[in-house]
């Protein structure tokens, strides 16, 4: 069943910069802070006890999407762990794994996808999977993943993803567990990057034009 959004509306400014601890490095680079550390921390919270309360007493395999889901992964197992410690009549055994997925060509957004990494994701047959996503953007990866889970006989699949973005070509797809539907713009931190930087920045930030042009990828000149 897929439960409610955290929904952050469209002309909604966030935090000023100069409210919350930025790293020096990215200072200029940033917008706003859109969703501080804290309440990301408080929104797992919940999805963890959602999910918890969803699977009680069967082994759950979390499957971790690299890189942009490494920290929602581990703060969300480290709040299932909590749980399993405090409940004294049900708990969730935890399997982990790890994957990432590539495109087979360059625009993410219409080419197939290849799953690398992981174990031998026939490992998966007959298990729960609840795979752990930083963001679904249009949802076209995530249709994909599932297929090809699919393919490999789980007992259950289900999804959790931190964000949702309201893109006007989205898929209609939604995850399982969702903590936040933002606006359709670049969001960054928490280990979503641009171009693999601000992963070590602590809150989710929208990224300033100044910032798009500093970490822009080179083209070759010649
Ligand atoms: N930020 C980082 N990675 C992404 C985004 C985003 O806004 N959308 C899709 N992948
Ligand atoms: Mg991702």
């Amino acid at each position: 069943m897929s439960k409610d959004c955290i929904k952050i509306a469209d002309d909604y400014t966030g935090y000023a910069l100069s409210n919350f601890c930025v790293p020096r490095h990215y200072e200029e680079d940033l917008e706003n802070v859109l969703i501080p550390w804290g309440l990301i921390q408080d929104r797992t919270e919940r999805l963890a006890r959602d999910i918890f309360q969803d699977i009680r007493d069967e082994p759950l395999t979390a499957l971790c999407v690299l890189k942009g889901g490494y920290r929602f992964y581990t703060d969300l197992l480290d709040k299932l762990t909590t749980l399993n410690r405090f409940h004294a009549s049900v708990s969730v055994q935890l399997h982990v794994d790890f994957i990432r997925l590539k495109s087979y060509e360059n625009d993410d957004s219409t080419g197939d996808i290849r799953v690398i990494g992981g174990d031998n994701l026939s490992n998966l047959r007959g298990h729960n999977v609840l795979v752990v996503e930083d963001i679904i953007d249009t949802g076209r990866t995530m249709s994909r993943l599932l297929a090809i889970l699919q393919k490999y006989e789980p007992k259950s699949v289900k999804v959790a993803s931190l964000l949702v973005k309201r893109r006007p070509d989205s898929t209609g797809y939604r995850p399982d567990y969702c903590g936040f539907e933002v606006p359709d713009k670049f969001v960054v931190g928490y280990a979503l990057d641009y171009n693999e930087y601000f992963r070590d920045l602590n809150h989710i930030c929208v990224i300033n034009d100044t910032g798009k042009a500093k970490y822009k990828i080179q083209q070759n000149s010649h």
